[in-house]
């Protein structure tokens, strides 16, 4: 049996950290709303409890009864929140601090001897960021670790394997947190560490096997990382039962659409391509809101995947890349939808067909690993995420097959600009956005009035938060040059600073 640590998510913007740091210590752990432990289930190895955006006082604060939980004997860690809710149902007491604590601060006192400190020393860098701190503990509560200015940094409960701590080990800035998880994971808890691509791999096979039996299968290919790893997946599983469909909406990067058929077609997978770009272009005609472009090719797409599909015979299945942080349930607790990215949300429920996930359990970088694994080049593996829509979200204003063809142009010259340099691999994502504006130029001795382009490049880890890259003057020079020079009606080129947040990723 798979071993497993729960995290029970209290809300915290690091929750899915926790999580992806317990699975690269190769243990499997499961993302639960706070109050959803599963008590049924024997292979739990241990618990963490996560930090919360409220404070124990609020009214809307997530409680669970924790004394229960620690009445089974598994191995518990609260993290803030959690382990303040720990503190404070006992009877410890937990008070706002004058200012919110945020930021760097060391551990000026550690029990070495304790199992969750061990290799863990004095002067320890750790992450702090909290509004509340636990002022006294209840009896048979232990300090175990203090910062100057926090005297609760870490307790355990006497005679039990329950641990808090204040600061966030999750966080890359606590220089011990990976240690300290390791501690908790590995020597408490004991997991095997047996959680990898391989072995994910095997299971996986084996269970789509007996869950498909002879049955066919659809799949939906767009380019991107997901789709491609669950497809070879599987392919591998049951061949060629799975049929792909990969759609042309008419606004993919240049020769998007016939250099990813070749590489599908070199995987051994069966592809039916089918280009209804001037479906998408004419439903698209004059529209200039984004959620109504959004909406239109969501709905386009459906029903061109809808009609393909029924062209096989006796489909039963269809098949998503879905990946797990789209189906945390818990992260809709206090998520607000900034824009709709689910494009084919729709399509399991007028298909009516039975839904097959293989990739629901994995985070992004282990689904590349996967992809890794099964053997699927590293050119598709670390492409950039691009939206459903296409370049749609990135022409501001309504959208014709001119405008993108000039978006592409330029787009193509940026992106394979930052192949050249070295730099493709070193941004999360990038591209061109065709503006809805025209200003004034010089070429030659001739005026010039035409559109103007922005370069958008970010760094990030999960797209939840983004920074723009830094990237070289000379490299953005030589772009911008390139672009002006090469992509006729352009005569302006931009380079986006903004951060996200304020600013998303994408324009629209
Ligand atoms: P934002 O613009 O919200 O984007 O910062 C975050 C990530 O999501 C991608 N994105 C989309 N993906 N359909 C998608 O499949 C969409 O409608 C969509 N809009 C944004 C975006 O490229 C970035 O990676």
């Amino acid at each position: 049996m798979q071993q497993k640590i729960i995290i029970l998510d209290f809300g915290s913007q690091t929750t899915q950290l926790i999580g992806r740091r317990v699975r690269e210590l190769n243990t499997y752990c499961e993302i639960v709303p706070y109050n959803k432990f599963p008590e049924s289930d024997n292979s739990v190895i241990g618990v963490i409890l996560s930090g919360s955006p409220f404070s124990v006082y609020d009214e809307k604060a997530f409680k669970v009864d924790v004394n229960a939980l620690r009445a089974k004997g598994l191995p518990i860690l609260g993290i803030c929140y959690g382990a303040q809710l720990m503190a404070w149902e006992n009877g410890g007491n937990v008070e706002s601090a004058p200012s919110r604590e945020y930021g760097r601060a060391r551990l000026d006192m550690v029990q070495e001897s304790n199992p969750l400190l061990a290799n863990i020393e004095k002067g320890a860098q750790v992450w702090m960021s909290h509004g509340d701190t636990i002022t006294s503990l209840p009896a048979g509560f232990n300090i175990v670790a203090s910062t100057a200015e926090v005297p609760v940094a870490a307790y355990q409960i006497e005679g039990e394997r329950t641990w808090g701590v204040q600061f966030h080990p999750e966080v890359y800035h606590s220089e011990c947190g990976m240690q300290l998880l390791r501690n908790f994971v590995v020597d408490v808890c004991g997991s095997k560490c047996d959680w990898s691509a391989e072995s994910f791999i095997d299971s996986t096979v084996r269970e789509l096997r007996s869950q498909l039996g002879d049955d066919k299968v659809v799949l939906g290919l767009s380019g991107g990382v997901d789709s491609t790893v669950a497809a070879v997946l599987l392919n591998k599983a049951i061949g060629k039962n799975l049929t792909c469909i990969f759609v042309d909406h008419g606004m993919l990067r240049k020769n998007e659409f016939t250099d990813v058929m070749k590489a599908y077609e070199g995987l051994g997978l069966n592809v039916i391509g089918v280009d209804a770009s001037a479906e998408f272009f004419a439903e698209l005609a004059g529209v200039t809101d984004p959620e109504r472009k959004r909406k239109i090719i969501g709905k386009g797409f459906i029903d061109v995947f809808d009609r393909e599909a029924h062209k096989v015979s006796d489909v039963k299945w269809l098949a998503q890349g879905t990946i797990y942080p789209d189906c945390i349930e818990s992260l809709s607790i206090t998520g607000t939808v900034i824009k709709s990215h689910h494009n084919v949300g729709g399509l399991p429920e007028k298909m009516n067909l039975k839904l097959c996930e293989p990739l629901r359990l994995l985070f992004k970088d282990e689904v590349r690993a996967v992809g890794r694994a099964l053997g699927i080049p590293d050119r598709l593996i670390k492409r950039h995420p691009f939206p459903g829509p296409g370049l749609a979200v990135r022409i501001l204003g309504d959208i014709t097959p001119e405008k993108v063809a000039i978006l592409q142009e330029a787009d193509n010259i940026f992106i394979e600009g930052l192949r050249e340099w070295d730099l493709y691999d070193k941004v999360w994502q990038a591209g061109a956005i065709l503006l809805p504006v025209q200003s004034v130029g010089v070429m030659g001795d001739e005026r010039t009035y035409e559109r103007a382009v922005a370069l958008r490049a970010v760094t990030s880890t999960d797209a939840m938060t983004a920074d723009w890259a830094h990237l070289p003057y000379e490299f953005l020079a030589k772009v911008s040059n390139e672009i002006i020079n090469k992509v006729r009606g352009v005569n302006r080129v931009c380079y986006d600073i903004s951060s996200k947040p304020p600013a998303t990723i994408e324009w629209e």
